[in-house]
């Protein structure tokens, strides 16, 4: 049985991937770790977060672990609001007006083509890896659905006429750049000589 830790505080996080890695994996959480203070997420990409988390806590644990980091990348936009996809709109600022920001910056935009990507950074035994993961589509021009979270109301995967938002979450998780990020980690992981 391989241990991993997840480096998140969100426990629905821990929840969602834990639902998508094999049986075999034993994934934890940070709660038996005595870690009291918030994880430090201050760089400029997706790749540099997640492995800042992932450093964070091999470093003080010296467990197996990984991390993850994700955003929305718009074309027209030349990839923001990517990393400040959470603040986008400004600290104590929700969803919804990140997603006005964004659908008023892309006004006047014929270009509307867009990509979640979802970063993985895993230490095991001291080695680094990075898996990510794309969901590609395009961002409409209003708010449709009542699902998911974030900028779903407004993304539409490739080849779908629904937002995120308007698909059954089992549908969304089946193709989200999350799933895919997991199932690479998931793949790797099950390669190794644990098993
Ligand atoms: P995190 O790194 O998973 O916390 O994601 C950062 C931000 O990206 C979130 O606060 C959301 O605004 C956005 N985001 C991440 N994943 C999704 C998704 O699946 N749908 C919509 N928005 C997302």
């Amino acid at each position: 049985m391989l241990k991993i830790v997840f480096a998140t505080q969100n426990p629905n996080k821990l929840q969602e991937i834990k639902a998508m890695l094999p049986d075999g994996i034993e994934l934890k959480g940070l709660d038996n770790l005595d870690l009291n203070e918030d994880i430090p997420e201050t760089q400029d990409t997706l790749e540099g977060n997640a492995l800042q988390k992932a450093r964070y806590v091999y470093e003080r644990f010296g467990v197996n672990c990984f991390a993850d980091d994700t955003g929305l990348e718009v074309e027209a936009l030349n990839g923001r609001p990517g990393v400040h996809s959470a603040r986008y709109a400004g600290d104590g600022k929700d969803s919804n007006a990140n997603m006005d920001k964004l659908l008023n910056e892309l006004k006047n935009s014929d270009n509307r083509r867009a990509q979640f990507r979802t970063v993985i950074a895993l230490i095991i035994d001291g080695e680094e890896l990075l898996f990510n993961g794309i969901a590609e589509g395009v961002i409409i021009d209003e708010k449709r659905g009542k699902d998911g979270f974030g900028y779903d109301p407004i993304f539409v995967p490739k080849g779908y006429k629904e937002t995120f938002a308007q698909m059954p979450l089992k549908e969304k998780n089946r193709i989200s750049h999350r799933f895919k990020a997991t199932q690479m980690l998931a793949d790797y992981l099950m390669s190794l000589n644990y098993f």
